[in-house]
C-alpha cells in the first residue's frame, strides 16, 4: 500500500504561507440552514487570513446538508488553500469508522479526528488506511478540553511493560506515535498535560489544542508548553469583529513562536 502524509505537510505549507497557527472552529450555533450558510461564509472570507486551516463538527455539516451547503463552504475554504477538518470523533467498530471516514474523504474533508479508546485491529486501522492512502490525515484526542475529560483520559491504568500505573493520556499519546497519527489532540485546559504529550510526541505528530477563550485555554501558554496548532471557535466566531479577534490571536501566538526560537 503507497502511504502518503500529505495532510501534515498541507499544515505546514499553510502556516507557513499564513505564518498563522490558528484552526478555525467554524460551528456556529444557528439552526437555520440558509442562514448558517451566510454567517459561515461570511465569518470565513472575514478571517480567512489570519487562520490557517477549518474545523466543522457535525452540528454544522448536518445542518448545512454534507452535498448540498457545506459544499459552498468546503469550496470556499478550497479556494482560500485552507485544509478542512472534520471534526467526527470517529469512535465506532472498524468498518463503520471506515465507511464514515470514506464519505468525509468524499465530501471533502482533508482530515478526520478520532478517539483512541477503540483501539487498532477492526477500530481505527481501516481509518488511518483509507486516509493515508489518499493523503489524508487522521488526528488523535489524546486529552480533551473539557473539564470531565479528567475523568477518561486521565484515569491512570496498569502499564504492563513498565509494571507500573501510568495516565490513559500517555498511552494514547503513544498511540497516536506508532500509529502515524497526522496530530494529536491536547485541550489548552491542561498545559502541564501538553508538555507531557510534546515530550513523547517530539515533532513527529503536532499536537492540536482546543479550548483556548471560551473554555479559558490561553493560547501563549499552549504554545509554551508545545502546542504546534490551537483550534478555536468562540473567542473567534462570536467576537463583536471576528477578524481582528483572529488577527489578534494570530499575532500574540506568532510572538510566543518567535520568543520560543
Ligand atoms: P471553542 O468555541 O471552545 O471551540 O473555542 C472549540 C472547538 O473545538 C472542539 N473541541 C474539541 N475537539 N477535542 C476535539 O477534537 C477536544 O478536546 C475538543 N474540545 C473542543 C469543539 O467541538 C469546538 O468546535
Amino acid at each position: 500500500m503507497s502511504v502518503t502524509f500529505a495532510f501534515k505537510h498541507e499544515m505546514e505549507a499553510s502556516v507557513k504561507k499564513r505564518r498563522s497557527n490558528v484552526v478555525l472552529a467554524l460551528d456556529l450555533p444557528l439552526q437555520k440552514r440558509g442562514e448558517l450558510l451566510s454567517k459561515t461564509i461570511s465569518i470565513l472570507d472575514d478571517v480567512h487570513p489570519f487562520v490557517c486551516a477549518v474545523k466543522l463538527g457535525y452540528h454544522s455539516v448536518l445542518t448545512l446538508g454534507p452535498f448540498d451547503h457545506l459544499q459552498k463552504v468546503l469550496t470556499l475554504a478550497d479556494d482560500y488553500e485552507l485544509p478542512t477538518i472534520m471534526d467526527c470523533k470517529l469512535n465506532d467498530v472498524g468498518h463503520v469508522n471506515k465507511a464514515m471516514a470514506d464519505l468525509f474523504f468524499k465530501v471533502g474533508f482533508k482530515a478526520v479526528t478520532a478517539n483512541p479508546f477503540i483501539g487498532w485491529e477492526e477500530g481505527l486501522q481501516p481509518v488511518f488506511e483509507v486516509a493515508h492512502r489518499n493523503g489524508r490525515g487522521v488526528l488523535i484526542l489524546v486529552h480533551m478540553s473539557h473539564e470531565g475529560a479528567a475523568e477518561g483520559y486521565g484515569r491512570l491504568i496498569w502499564d504492563q511493560e513498565a509494571k507500573k500505573a501510568v495516565p490513559q493520556y500517555v498511552i494514547f499519546a503513544r498511540k497516536a506515535l506508532s500509529w502515524k497519527a497526522d496530530g494529536a489532540v491536547v485541550g489548552a485546559t491542561f498545559p502541564k498535560r501538553i508538555k507531557e504529550m510534546r515530550d513523547i510526541l517530539g515533532d513527529e505528530v503536532p499536537i492540536y489544542s482546543p479550548g483556548v477563550g471560551a473554555q479559558g485555554g490561553r493560547a501563549e501558554e499552549a504554545v509554551r508548553a508545545g502546542a504546534r496548532y490551537l483550534i478555536v471557535g468562540r473567542a473567534i466566531t462570536l467576537a463583536k469583529e471576528p477578524a481582528e479577534a483572529a488577527k489578534a490571536l494570530k499575532s500574540s501566538i506568532a510572538r510566543q513562536f518567535s520568543a520560543l526560537t
